[in-house]
């Protein structure tokens, strides 16, 4: 583990303690998404949520995993054409900056306030709320959705941050809890 990057340690597999991902395509089925682009903070290794909703639409994942960047190249390595719809980076969602992309219809922190660690200090914006905000600046316009993960384990600290900026929920389907941005 490096000393100075605050990396995850191996990479994430899909596991019913973490419903995240499985809840976010339930409901991206349920409203028949498509043409959408999405910003997904943490992709897992099991990239359930680009496999399933890429194609149909543009898929930006995070991830601070190294396993999980490697796992990303052995499944573009047997379906290549997932590339032209699901791309991952390496980044650290408190590094975002918005000049980096292209604005985004979702923004979606299922695990926003998970894993702190002052070393992010250094070189991130480890204040969530200045955080939240630069990742509105990538908003596509009004109508743009933030969506959260009501089940994560920063839960409590990410809703008032989610609250703060954007108000009461516009709604919640399972575990996803749902923003529609103004302006
Ligand atoms: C518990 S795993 C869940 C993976 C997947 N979303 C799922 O539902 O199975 C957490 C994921 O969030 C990512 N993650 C955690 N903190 C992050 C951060 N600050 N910036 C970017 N990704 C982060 C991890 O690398 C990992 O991919």
């Amino acid at each position: 583990m490096s000393d100075l990057l605050v990396t995850q340690e191996g990479g994430w597999w899909l596991d019913e303690k973490c419903t995240a991902d499985l809840d976010f395509c339930s409901w991206a089925n349920s409203v028949e998404l498509k043409g959408s682009r999405i910003l997904h903070m943490g992709t897992g290794a099991h990239h359930t949520l680009g496999i399933r909703l890429g194609g149909d639409n543009l898929i930006v994942g995070l991830t601070i995993s190294k396993e999980e960047i490697k796992s990303y190249l052995d499944l573009i390595e047997q379906k290549p054409s997932l590339m032209k719809s699901y791309h991952v980076e390496f980044l650290d969602i408190h590094s975002w900056n918005s000049m980096m992309f292209g604005d985004f219809d979702i923004i979606n922190l299922p695990h926003f306030g998970e894993m702190p660690d002052p070393r992010r200090d250094a070189y991130g914006d480890s204040d969530l709320e200045l955080t939240l905000e630069k990742l509105l600046d990538s908003r596509s316009g009004p109508g743009a959705l933030v969506t959260g993960y009501a089940r994560s384990s920063a839960w409590d600290r990410a809703y008032p941050v989610f609250e703060s900026l954007l108000g009461k929920p516009s709604f919640q389907y399972f575990s996803i809890v749902g923003w529609e941005t103004r302006g």
